[in-house]
């Protein structure tokens, strides 16, 4: 009987060594411990013995009895102990490197807007923003384009309805400005503008401008080239050529337009300045008389310019980018290089 305990025990110790999940710990317990286990197949012997030899057994059997449920018991404790600081340690475990999280960035576009109000503010500049559906009247007629002139067809403006639009122009918002401020007004006015053009590298139906209006008593033209000379050094380096071209605008007279020697061969010429060593920025000029009367400014009293430029053409240039939609097609490879 006593080889039989052995036996019994050594079992079980081989079982528990082979054992690593709780559950079958479990299993373990019922198999030895369990109404219909091992222990209780020995404990139901007992009315078969010798009456001189039960209560010698009967002891041996609990005595076996214990010692199993203190090495299953043991068992248990170790599996749980083991699993919890197993998952402790996953979570808490300071010596991993972190994982690098992806955090977005700005859209070159917004990068460039907030470069310029940057510049801008450092001459005094505040920020404007006016409505992209506009009205006919602040697209055109306060700005002193005829009724009959080419822009004002719908090969070249997006209509909403009869006076209503999509502004092809930021110069709206000098307008409304000036409808609501007094002079002295330095503002820019950056944000979205429609055009209804073929989309090629070039071109896009809507894009970028930043407007800019100052106006004031004894404003004059050479002002308006002292704040465009600042800016553009600001901007593009102070190894960059500037030029003013004779131009026409129904809004400001006289009319320039503004040239910066070519930023990706140096003025030596290249197909993106066309083999002409300088590639056209912005229209500028003095605003024009019909549109002070047109705000109710005493144009005897103030004078002022206006210039508006294109976020995307300036930073094409700045950064030798070929195709104009790459700015609209949120394609990571090319918005993550900025
Ligand atoms: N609004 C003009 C354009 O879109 C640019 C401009 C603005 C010209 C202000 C003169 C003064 O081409």
């Amino acid at each position: 009987m006593v080889e039989k305990f052995e036996e019994i025990k050594r079992n079980l110790q081989d079982e528990i060594r082979s054992i690593d999940a709780q559950k079958n710990a479990e299993q373990l317990r019922v198999k030895y411990l369990g109404r219909k286990g091992i222990v209780n197949d020995l404990m139901k012997r007992i009315p078969t013995l010798p009456i001189e030899k039960r209560v010698d057994f009967g002891r041996q059997v609990n005595s076996l009895k214990n010692e199993i449920a203190d090495s299953i018991d043991a068992l248990i404790k170790r599996l749980s102990a083991q699993s919890v600081s197993t998952s402790k340690a996953e979570l808490f475990d300071i010596s991993l490197p972190g994982k690098p999280q992806f955090v977005g960035k700005k859209h070159p576009l917004t990068q460039t807007i907030d470069d310029v109000k940057e510049v801008f503010a450092c001459l005094g500049f505040d920020v404007a923003y006016g409505p992209e559906v506009e009205l006919e009247y602040y697209n055109f007629e306060a700005l002193n384009i005829p009724a009959d002139h080419p822009s004002r067809t719908d090969f070249d403006t997006f209509y909403i309805k009869d006076d209503v639009l999509l502004r092809s122009q930021t110069s709206t918002v000098q307008i409304r400005i000036m409808e609501n401020q007094k002079p002295p007004i330095r503002i820019i006015a950056p944000g979205r503008v429609y055009r209804p053009d073929t989309v090629d590298a070039r071109h896009s139906f809507m894009f970028h401008q930043v407007e800019g209006l100052l106006v004031d008593e004894g404003v004059s033209f050479a002002d308006l080239k002292g704040v465009l000379y600042q800016f553009i050094k600001a901007y593009f380096g102070q190894n960059i050529q500037m030029r003013f071209r004779p131009s026409f605008f129904p809004f400001t007279e006289p009319s320039a337009e503004v040239d910066i020697s070519c930023s990706l061969c140096e003025g030596k010429g290249c197909s993106v300045c066309s083999y002409s060593g300088w590639v056209e920025i912005l229209g500028a000029g003095m605003i024009d008389p019909n549109v002070f009367k047109a705000v109710h400014y005493d144009g005897e009293k103030y004078t002022g310019f206006a210039f508006g430029m294109g976020v995307e053409r300036i930073t094409m240039l700045k950064y030798g980018i070929g195709d104009i939609r790459l700015f609209y097609e949120n394609d990571l490879r090319f918005l993550l290089q900025f």
